[in-house]
C-alpha cells in the first residue's frame, strides 16, 4: 500500500505508524486520514500484528484538522461529506493502539490521541482543543472524550478558552498514562506495545472491548458485560496455556494465529 502522508514499519509483532506531514505539523487532512484508516484496518486484519503505535514527530503529534482544507467548506458541504465520520475507523480497531505524543496534540490531534487506547506523552507534549479560536468547536469527540477523561471544569476551561495543557498537567489530569523524556518516547511506546503483543491476542482484544464498554453503559451493565466476555475465555487455548504455565512456574507461550 503506497502512502504519502504516513510512514510505517513493523518490528516483530508491533506496527508503527508515523503521521508524516511535518511541513503542516501533521495537520489531519482528508488524504492523511484516509491513509491512516486504510493502514489501521490492514494491520487489524494481519494476524502477525499484535499492537499498533501511532506517533508524529518531535514538534507535533498533530496540530488538528487541516484548517486550510476546511476553510472554504460550507454547512451543506460538511453535512453531505461528514468528513469526521471517516476519522472513526480508529475506534473500530480491535488491537490495542498506543498514541506516542510529543509536541502539539491540538484539536483533531488531541481527539485522535484520545481515540487511541493508551496515550504515552513525551515531556514536550502539549494538549489542547483550540477550535473556539476558529469560531467552531471540537468535532471529533473532544467535548465528550476530554470531559470524560479530565472532568468538566478542566474540559470546559480548555474548550472554552483554548488553553493548552502541558504533559505534567495531562498526567495529573489522567489524560495520559505516563510522561517520559522526549528522547525515550518511541522506545517506551514500542516496548509497551511489544509486551502487549506477546500476550494472548484473544484476551487482549476482549480486555480492550470490555474497558471500552465502560464508556457506554452503566456500572451494573458493564460488570455484566465483563462477566459475559470473561467466561468464554475459559474455552480458549490461551487460558489453558496461561494457567498451566503459572502452575508449572514457566513463561506462557501464546500463539498468534
Ligand atoms: N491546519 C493546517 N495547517 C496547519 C495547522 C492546521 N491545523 N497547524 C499548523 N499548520 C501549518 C501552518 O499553517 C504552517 O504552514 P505554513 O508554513 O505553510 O504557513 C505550518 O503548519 C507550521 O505552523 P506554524 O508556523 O503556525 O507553527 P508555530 O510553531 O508558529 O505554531 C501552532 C504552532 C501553535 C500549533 C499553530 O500552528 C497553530 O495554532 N495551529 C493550529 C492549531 C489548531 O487550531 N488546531 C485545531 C484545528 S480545527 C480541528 O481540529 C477541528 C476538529 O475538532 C476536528
Amino acid at each position: 500500500m503506497a502512502h504519502e502522508m504516513i510512514a510505517t514499519e513493523v518490528q516483530g509483532a508491533v506496527a508503527l505508524i508515523r503521521l508524516n506531514r511535518p511541513q503542516a505539523l501533521n495537520a489531519l487532512c482528508d488524504q492523511l486520514m484516509r491513509e491512516l484508516g486504510e493502514q489501521l484496518l490492514a494491520y487489524d486484519a494481519d494476524p502477525a500484528i499484535g499492537a499498533i503505535v501511532l506517533t508524529g514527530n518531535e514538534k507535533a503529534f498533530a496540530a488538528g484538522a487541516d484548517i486550510k482544507e476546511m476553510q472554504g467548506r460550507t454547512y451543506p458541504d460538511v453535512l453531505e461529506d461528514d468528513f469526521i465520520a471517516k476519522w472513526e475507523t480508529i475506534t473500530r480497531i480491535r488491537k490495542p493502539v498506543i498514541a506516542a505524543v510529543a509536541g502539539f496534540a491540538l484539536g483533531g490531534g488531541c481527539e485522535l490521541a484520545m481515540m487511541c487506547d493508551i496515550i504515552l506523552a513525551a515531556d514536550t507534549a502539549k494538549f489542547g482543543q483550540p477550535e473556539i479560536n476558529l469560531g467552531v468547536i471540537p468535532g471529533a469527540g473532544g467535548t465528550q472524550r476530554l470531559t470524560r477523561q479530565v472532568g468538566k471544569s478542566k474540559a470546559m476551561e480548555m474548550i472554552l478558552s483554548a488553553r493548552f495543557m502541558d504533559a505534567a498537567e495531562a498526567e495529573r489530569a489522567n489524560l495520559v498514562s505516563r510522561v517520559v523524556p522526549a528522547a525515550d518516547l518511541l522506545d517506551e511506546a514500542m516496548k509497551l506495545a511489544a509486551r502487549i503483543a506477546a500476550l494472548s491476542p484473544v484476551a487482549v482484544a476482549i480486555a480492550k472491548l470490555s474497558v471500552n464498554r465502560s464508556y457506554e453503559v452503566t456500572l451494573a451493565e458493564g460488570v455484566r458485560f465483563e462477566r459475559s466476555v470473561f467466561m468464554p475465555l475459559f474455552g480458549t487455548a490461551d487460558q489453558r496455556e496461561g494457567m498451566a504455565a503459572f502452575a508449572e512456574k514457566r513463561k506462557p507461550r501464546f500463539a498468534r494465529r
